[in-house]
């Protein structure tokens, strides 16, 4: 039944959408640069880290498929170094890009404001275990920038008194959050 469940979550239907995806550019950038070789692992694991703050095993299946190496590697990988984390470690994570254009965009203030409202700096989880905040080098949604990753979801334009709101949700428990 579980594997059942899995290969739902990881059908070649999934994986062809990924290659598509905005939000995994970056990783499958940093997969075709490589031609896709095996020797890409710990590279491209670095990506999806950067990306979304950590690896769950849909990205961990996607990645073990089209480098083409066993499963059972990326997670002996991703479990053996200590920069990946296989959770997140907050309940709700928060990923700022500090790409380029993104820092153009203002970047630095959404991080100042996090700051301000979460007491938190990049690779840091606030007091209560609420929110996580982790910086991006591009997350491939460049035209929306300054943008951000809210759980999975892809923010942009955004400004500090959004990144506020965002922000207040999370820890003031709001269900709609
Ligand atoms: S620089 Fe931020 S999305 Fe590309």
């Amino acid at each position: 039944m579980r594997q059942q469940a899995e290969a739902n979550i990881c059908s070649e239907k999934d994986f062809a959408a990924l290659t598509q995806d905005r939000q995994w550019r970056q990783v499958n950038r940093t997969m075709r640069l490589n031609n896709n070789q095996p020797e890409a692992l710990i590279e491209t694991l670095h990506a999806v880290q950067d990306t979304f703050g950590f690896l769950d095993h849909q990205a961990m299946a996607y990645v073990a498929h089209v480098l083409r190496v066993p499963l059972s590697r990326v997670y002996a990988v991703a479990t053996f170094y200590h920069y990946f984390s296989l959770k997140p470690p907050g309940e709700h994570s928060c990923v700022v890009c500090m790409g380029t254009a993104c820092y153009i965009g203002g970047s630095s203030a959404l991080l100042d404001q996090i700051q301000q409202s979460a007491a938190i700096g990049p690779g840091e989880t606030s007091k209560d275990g609420k929110v996580s905040l982790v910086v991006a080098r591009c997350l491939g949604s460049c035209g929306l920038a300054p943008a951000a990753v809210f759980d999975g979801r892809v923010a942009g334009k955004l400004n500090p008194a959004l990144m506020e709101e965002q922000l207040e949700r999370w820890l003031s428990h709001d269900p709609e959050a």
